[in-house]
């Protein structure tokens, strides 16, 4: 039996969690800090480095006081490498190194993409004996990422990751932030506009789909090279910005910014009476443009690479119009897709506490000189 403490600090939330055998959670904390951000639409570096270092101690305790257990009866500690920004992963870091130094227990490094794929993996044993069909597809789609990976078990009980797809510009989560921003919408843009998007129509503005070829190697000729993998939705962002500047909707915009300045944290009832029907159709067909951008591209690489399952998880995870158009596609493809609980799905240590657990088992430590890698990568490419 192995008890292992997560900690994770890579972008704007400080948690921790007790997780027991890579399959029982015992306690799973989070401090969220939109309330700092808020003000300014997206996540502030040096803010959420202050914000990590005054959270971090407290909700430590919090998690192992939650899972009734002590410092003493724990195995290990795994904290978050990276990626994500260098100033918030370097306290989780500073603060798991001395904590493991301080308890003499060994500490795993985890990449935060793969604690993503494992927040899936996590609940699926919570509830089966065996682990999910494999290989599988993992599409991790939030505020910083929107990758694609094979997804496998080696016979040594570690896992494989090939990374198949990824966003040339923004992530999807960040699309969503940006278009929040831009209509006045708050932060984080995810939860606000999905809520909208049910009031408006998604067929009602066309959005550009994006095809991206795949780059051939210089020796290689092909008159038309098949598409690739890839995502790109800075496409669709920049079509939400001219529709909102050939239909003059800035006054309105700037109306609802200067009602909600100074609001600690508007839901999207507070927002609906503040929005027009025009509004709400151009939020419903972004969501409905990315959304489909996803799935398409992830249900391609599926047929692609004969996977037995879909992981999908990451923030964006947590929309349900995604989630119910992923499941609708996938039956009908004969396929299975997994997702996370809505609290798993955005960033948590019990993810972190759970890919650390095979490294465990493997006795794969970091050793003193662990540091933040802003741009860790996951898997082969
Ligand atoms: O995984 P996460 O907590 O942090 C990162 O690793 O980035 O994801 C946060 C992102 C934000 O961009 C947020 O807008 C998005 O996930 N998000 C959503 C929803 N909830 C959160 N996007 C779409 N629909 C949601 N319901
Ligand atoms: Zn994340």
């Amino acid at each position: 039996m192995a008890l292992i403490l997560g900690i994770e600090s890579s972008c704007d939330e400080t948690a921790a969690a007790v997780v027991r055998d890579g399959s029982e959670l015992l306690s799973n904390v989070v401090s969220s800090q939109i309330a700092t951000h808020l003000p300014y639409g997206g996540v502030v570096p040096e803010l959420a480095s202050r914000e990590h270092l005054r959270a971090v101690v407290p909700v430590v305790r919090e998690a192992v006081e939650r899972a009734h257990v002590t410092f003493d009866d724990l195995d290990a500690l795994a904290v978050t490498q990276g990626p994500g920004l260098a100033g918030s992963l370097l306290v989780g870091i500073t603060y798991a190194k001395a904590l493991s130094f301080a308890l003499s227990k060994p500490l795993v490094a985890v990449n935060h993409l793969e604690g993503h794929i494992h927040a899936v993996l996590l609940e699926h044993r919570q509830t089966h004996s065996d682990e999910l069909p494999l290989p599988a597809l993992a599409l991790v789609v939030s505020g910083g990422h929107t990758h694609l990976y094979l997804v496998n078990r080696l016979p040594q009980g570690s896992w494989s990751y090939a990374n198949v797809g990824h966003t040339l510009d923004d992530a999807a989560g960040e699309a969503f932030d940006k278009v929040a921003k831009l209509l006045a919408l708050g932060y984080p843009g995810g939860p606000v506009i999905e809520a909208l998007a049910e009031h408006g129509n998604p067929h009602a503005i066309s959005m550009p789909r994006s095809q991206i070829k795949t780059k051939l190697k210089r020796h290689e000729k092909a008159e038309d090279p098949p598409e690739s993998f890839d995502f790109s939705f800075s496409g669709i962002k920049t079509a939400v910005l001219r529709f909102v500047e050939t239909h003059a909707m800035q006054g309105s915009i700037e109306q609802r910014r200067a009602n909600f300045a100074g609001d600690q944290n508007p839901t999207a009832d507070d927002f609906l009476p503040h929005v027009d029907q025009l509004t709400l159709d151009l939020i419903a067909s972004f969501q409905h443009a990315v959304i489909q951008d996803l799935i398409r591209k992830t249900l391609r690489a599926a047929e692609d690479m004969e996977v037995q399952a879909l992981i999908v998880t990451g923030g964006v995870a947590a929309n349900s119009r995604l989630r119910a158009e992923f499941h609708k596609r996938v039956s009908a493809e004969g396929l299975r897709v997994f997702f996370p609980s809505r609290g798993l799905s955005t960033d948590n240590a019990a993810m972190i506490a759970a890919a650390a657990y095979p490294k465990l088992l493997a006795r794969e430590f970091a050793g003193a000189h662990l540091s933040a890698e802003a741009s860790l990568r996951l898997g082969e490419n």
